[in-house]
């Protein structure tokens, strides 16, 4: 066996689509000027695809920021990791500027939000220690956790009692420390981790948090500061990681706790100590986004007002939307073959509205979710164009909208049935 023998295959990630060459349903090909527009095979589409939750994909200001500072500094400024050659007074004043956003002591700024993730958590976990980690928490946080060497267990997604059954079992015969992990904001379905109960568990059962809030950080709560700002239990979280890839509109990430636990992390996080620091070019552009997402009350209404009126819209036309409290808009349907869920993206994108499916195993094998992000950019007459679109492409393929209804009460009941099972073999 030689090991590319399964590059011939169409196994693999997305191998049905790698094998047929497809670039429309995987890897579309978008011009990069990202915003409410996109140009999409040389037509202009109405884009709901992109996290540029609070517009700032389109902001003028921010472009200004990184022209001067790419003239400034050049494209790889500064040069070498922290540790060596790369740290400036910026890096610092940024790390500053985020813990006060935070609400915490200190910050940590990372490349990526994944590398965020998987530094944190393996600079703070090792063998001796277990991780609990929701079952549907993004791959970052499964990847840091196989890099940590931790134990883990995988609790019930939201599941409170599941959580509480866990962390009874791993006191029984505790070793060393517990790490709960979480997302803030589910990127995919939008729904919100139950935050401040999830809060009470780790103290009742002495344990620490940590949340990837990429998708709530800039968005949720009265000021943008998260999930745990939503939730007022912002201070309980003991590490808060937002990313700069979503509502921010650039690159980056930033994890928020102690300077006790930042000092430990900055000088064990394996993805940060051993690559180069980020660049000025996005420390400058961040700093100034930052300055218009605390004060950025105006461009969250907006993004909310676009949501109610989206969601609004599509209910009324029959289509099951998720009832999340997240700007996340998930449309689901359900196919009984999927070319129909590949027709219904194909129709939405002849008549210039621009959408993407996600399958299993996020959703269940029978159901297609269109993830949908309004943003503070798109107008009132895009909303109308998109439901229009939404009710000829229903029309036009007969959709059974009522279905999805059906089947995900089939789903649920099932569920049920084996975490019933689950917890029946489940000691304590
Ligand atoms: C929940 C979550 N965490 C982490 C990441 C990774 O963030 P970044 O793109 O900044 O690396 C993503 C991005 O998709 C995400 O959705």
């Amino acid at each position: 066996m030689d090991i590319f023998d399964k590059c011939k295959t169409d196994g693999g990630y997305f191998g049905m689509f790698r094998a047929r060459n497809d670039f429309f349903f995987a890897r579309p090909i978008l011009d990069p000027l990202p915003g409410r527009e996109m140009t999409y095979q040389g037509k202009k589409v109405i884009q709901w695809s992109i996290n540029n939750y609070l517009g700032l994909a389109e902001n003028e200001e921010l472009r200004a920021v990184a022209v001067e500072a790419a003239r400034k500094y050049g494209p790889g400024a500064p040069m070498g990791a922290r540790m060596m050659t790369g740290n400036t007074q910026k890096h610092l004043d940024l790390e500053a500027k985020f813990a006060s956003f935070m609400g915490k002591e200190d910050a940590i700024l990372f490349n990526y939000g994944y590398l965020g993730v998987l530094g944190t958590i393996q600079a703070l976990c090792d063998k001796s220690d277990t991780i609990l980690i929701d079952k549907l928490a993004h791959a970052s946080m499964v990847d840091a956790m196989f890099m940590s060497q931790a134990q883990f267990r995988v609790w019930k997604h939201n599941d409170l009692d599941s959580l509480e059954l866990h962390l009874k079992r791993i006191n029984k015969d505790r070793k060393g420390g517990v790490l709960v992990v979480t997302e803030g904001v589910f990127g995919m379905t939008g729904d919100l981790a139950p935050m401040a109960d999830i809060c009470y568990l780790k103290d009742k059962y002495d344990a620490r948090l940590f949340v990837d809030d990429a998708h709530g950080f800039g968005v949720m709560g009265p000021n943008g500061r998260g999930t745990g700002e939503y939730y007022k239990c912002l201070d309980k979280i003991d590490i808060n990681l937002g990313t700069f890839a979503k509502a921010f509109a650039a690159i980056g990430g930033v994890a928020g706790s102690t300077h006790e636990v930042c000092e430990w992390v900055r000088f064990n996080a394996r993805t940060q100590v051993f690559a180069k620091s980020l660049p000025m070019i996005y420390v400058e552009v961040i700093s100034r986004a930052l300055d218009l997402i605390a004060n950025g009350n105006d461009r969250r209404a907006k993004m909310w007002n676009i949501n109610t009126k989206l969601k609004a819209g599509l209910r009324e036309l029959g289509y099951m939307v998720g009832e999340v409290p997240s700007p996340v808009t998930p449309v689901f349907v359900h196919f009984k073959d999927l070319q129909i869920g590949m027709a219904i993206i194909q129709k939405m994108r002849e008549e210039g509205i621009f959408i993407t499916g996600v399958a299993y195993p996020v959703v269940p094998r029978d159901i297609l979710l269109f993830r949908m992000i309004p943003t503070a950019s798109h107008t009132e007459d895009d909303v109308a164009r998109t439901i229009a679109a939404y009710k000829k492409v229903r029309d036009e393929l007969h959709l059974d909208l009522a279905a999805v209804k059906a089947a995900y009460i089939r789903h649920e009941a099932e569920k049920k049935a084996e975490n019933k099972e689950d917890d029946d073999k489940t000691e304590i």
